[in-house]
């Protein structure tokens, strides 16, 4: 990209937006980032609290009035008197699990993990501190002693064992999901909940090691929550505080069908999917052309992730194209039509195969297959092997941080 006069430009745009009416400051309870990860107790000490007021509850997102519901509202004594009758089961120890059970330990509730003895994810609880017998069991022993059931099993493997956990299911348990999967496409899953109990949902958007690190960092992440069943007429209630007391700052609330297609239709277009798509179809071409595999990678991955991509989430698209060169911005506002108008097409494919249950169905066959580790290795391996990332991975190496 052009962007010689992108220093002038990007600090007359600085300067405008320095000049933006002040944003509301925020701050969350926070927990020390020193804070040691490994705790003897199910019940762990209390981290230091930094409390502030916000009071922001209804937000206009570009017209549209939403409920966000904050952690301010949620101070750890509070958190503590609302679940303490409760025991937290959570049910599977990977990514989320991780994160959310940690963050429920260091908020000093009491949170139990279930997982299969022996496998991975038990090794991993243990050198995360849980203790077999205290608070870390197999999964049937960890549910029989929960109230509530947080169900961070794969999505796979939440089909795969829901018959052997739903009859544990029983009146006055709550279940909790991260994931609207299982229950929206029950034809497929078979994860038909029982009628007695409420079910609930905190997703956070993130993967569960960020869902950690912002709470350490005294942040939090952004999480969608929502209500399947409501058999208590507490249950919206209940996700809220769920979601604050496993490291969330601003909760949104959804339904469980729609964070379950926008997120089954961001992962498989613009957050993933498409993306990769975008950048090998612009590197072939400029392959096809004669430019050379650096110059086609720098020009289409490096100076996107390095240099525009974290300029356009700090800042927003105007300001990005504010802070380019005259030419760069009449070509990419030209262009970005003409993208929009060939890709909705297939955006609004992919959402109807995720809203029929297409992509579920495929993931579940796929996922379940006892080789999948294998099949995906293959898959990762000829991705590896593309000639944009092996180039990708010499222009990395020539970063400061990787010499
Ligand atoms: N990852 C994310 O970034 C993310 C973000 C938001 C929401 N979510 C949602 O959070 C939930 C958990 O996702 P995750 O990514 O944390 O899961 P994951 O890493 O795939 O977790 C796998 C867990 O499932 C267990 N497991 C797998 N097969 C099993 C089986 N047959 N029987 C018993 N246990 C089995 C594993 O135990 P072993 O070690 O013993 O195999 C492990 O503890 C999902 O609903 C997901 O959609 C994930």
């Amino acid at each position: 990209m052009a962007s010689k006069s992108f220093a002038r430009t990007a600090l007359r745009a600085s300067k405008q937006k320095a000049a933006a009416p002040a944003v509301p400051k925020r701050s969350f309870v926070s927990a020390p980032a020193s804070r040691p990860v490994v705790s003897r107790s199910t019940r762990a000490v209390a981290a230091p609290i930094q409390q502030q007021t916000r009071g922001v509850k209804t937000i206009d997102f570009a017209g549209h009035q939403e409920q966000v519901f904050e952690r301010s509202d949620w101070p750890r004594e509070k958190l503590h008197e609302y679940f303490k009758n409760d025991t937290l089961a959570l049910i599977g120890y990977g990514s989320q699990g991780h994160g959310q059970g940690l963050n429920l330990r260091d908020n000093g509730l009491n949170v139990i993990v279930g997982v299969r003895k022996n496998g991975q994810s038990w090794k991993e609880a243990q050198q995360d501190g849980w203790i077999p017998g205290t608070n870390l069991f197999d999964v049937d022993e960890a549910i029989s002693k929960g109230t509530i059931i947080m169900n961070l099993l794969s999505d796979a493997a939440q089909s795969e064992t829901w018959p052997a956990i739903k009859p544990q299911l029983t009146k006055g348990k709550t279940l909790y999901f991260s994931h609207g999967f299982s229950p929206v496409f029950k034809d497929l899953t078979k994860v038909d909940v029982p009628t007695d109990i409420d079910v609930i949902l905190v997703a956070p958007k993130g993967s569960g090691r960020t869902v950690r690190s912002l709470f350490r960092e005294g942040r939090g992440i952004n999480s969608s929550i929502a209500v399947y069943q409501d058999v208590t007429g507490k249950a919206e209630e209940k996700a809220i505080a769920m979601g604050v007391a496993v490291g969330s700052g601003y909760l949104y609330k959804t339904t469980f069908e729609k964070e379950v297609w926008s997120d089954l239709y961001g992962e498989r277009g613009c957050l993933m999917g498409g993306i990769h798509g975008m950048f090998l179809a612009q590197y072939e071409v400029l392959r096809e052309r004669g430019h050379s595999p650096s110059e086609a990678f720098n020009e289409t991955v490096e100076e996107a992730t390095q240099s525009l991509y974290p300029l356009i989430g700090a800042n927003g698209m105007d300001w990005m194209y504010a802070a380019c060169s005259t030419t760069a911005r009449r070509g990419a506002i030209d262009w970005s039509s003409k993208f929009k108008d060939t890709l909705k097409p297939v955006f609004n494919e992919l959402y109807d195969s995720v809203k029929d249950g297409s992509e579920t169905k495929r993931s579940l066959e796929y996922n379940s297959q006892p080789d999948y580790r294998e099949k995906y290795e293959k898959e990762m391996q000829d991705i590896r092997d593309l000639e944009i990332w092996r180039a990708g991975k010499a222009v990395r190496g020539l970063r400061p941080e990787n010499n």
